[in-house]
């Protein structure tokens, strides 16, 4: 199976961070897994407008062939404005309503306030749960103080709870390869 780390930002470190240590956990559960991450940083985004799909430039058509090719994902988001950054969601606009269905998703999720972890419960689970994802009932809030000033996560609690959520995501994998997948022809 094809697993995603996906880095939902243009800016900010941390959830880069975050995604190396999920990685190393997933691996340590599964040597079969192939595991590869993908920084929205890394393309020239443009914003979803109703042209055809072919008309996009070549990173969009490479994001989008590269998300819906996967068969797992660990979705990492920082909180911008109480909510996902708009290239993130922006991403999810490009997808087929099919392409994330019944695969496994795990969110992992960084802010600068406390307060601000129900923005993975109100915002961003009601996307993945109209895509229909197989979105594990663990996630994980982490906060600047978190990390120490190389981004490196000193919290054993954080460590403990990525463990737990590498773990349920890892079963998920097993229960999503008897589940029908959509063939995605549109693009
Ligand atoms: C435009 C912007 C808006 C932000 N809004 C929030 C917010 O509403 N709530 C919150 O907890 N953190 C907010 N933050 C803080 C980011 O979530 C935090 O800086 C980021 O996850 C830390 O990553 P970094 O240290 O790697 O940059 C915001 C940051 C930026 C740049």
């Amino acid at each position: 199976m094809k697993i995603l780390l996906v880095d939902g930002t243009l800016l900010g470190r941390k959830t880069g961070a975050i995604l190396e240590q999920v990685e190393q956990y997933i691996k340590e559960l599964d040597e079969g897994l192939e595991v590869s991450q993908l920084h929205l940083a890394d393309f020239e985004h443009q914003f979803v407008d109703g042209r055809p799909f072919d008309q996009y430039n070549d990173d969009m058509k490479k994001l989008v062939k590269t998300i819906e090719e996967a068969d797992g994902y660990i979705l990492a988001t920082p909180i911008f404005q109480g909510s996902i950054p708009g290239v993130l969601k922006n991403t999810f606009d490009f997808l087929h309503p099919k392409a994330l269905r019944y695969k496994p998703v795990s969110i992992v999720a960084n802010g600068g306030t406390y307060q601000h972890h129900l923005v993975v419960e109100n915002q961003l689970k009601p996307i993945l749960d109209y895509f229909r994802a197989l979105v594990t009932p663990n996630y994980v809030y982490t906060h600047g103080d978190h990390f120490d000033s190389e981004n490196k996560i000193i919290d054993e609690n954080v460590h403990e709870r990525l463990r737990e959520m590498a773990r349920v995501f890892v079963k998920y994998c097993e229960l999503s390869k008897d589940l029908p997948k959509e063939t995605i022809d549109q693009h």
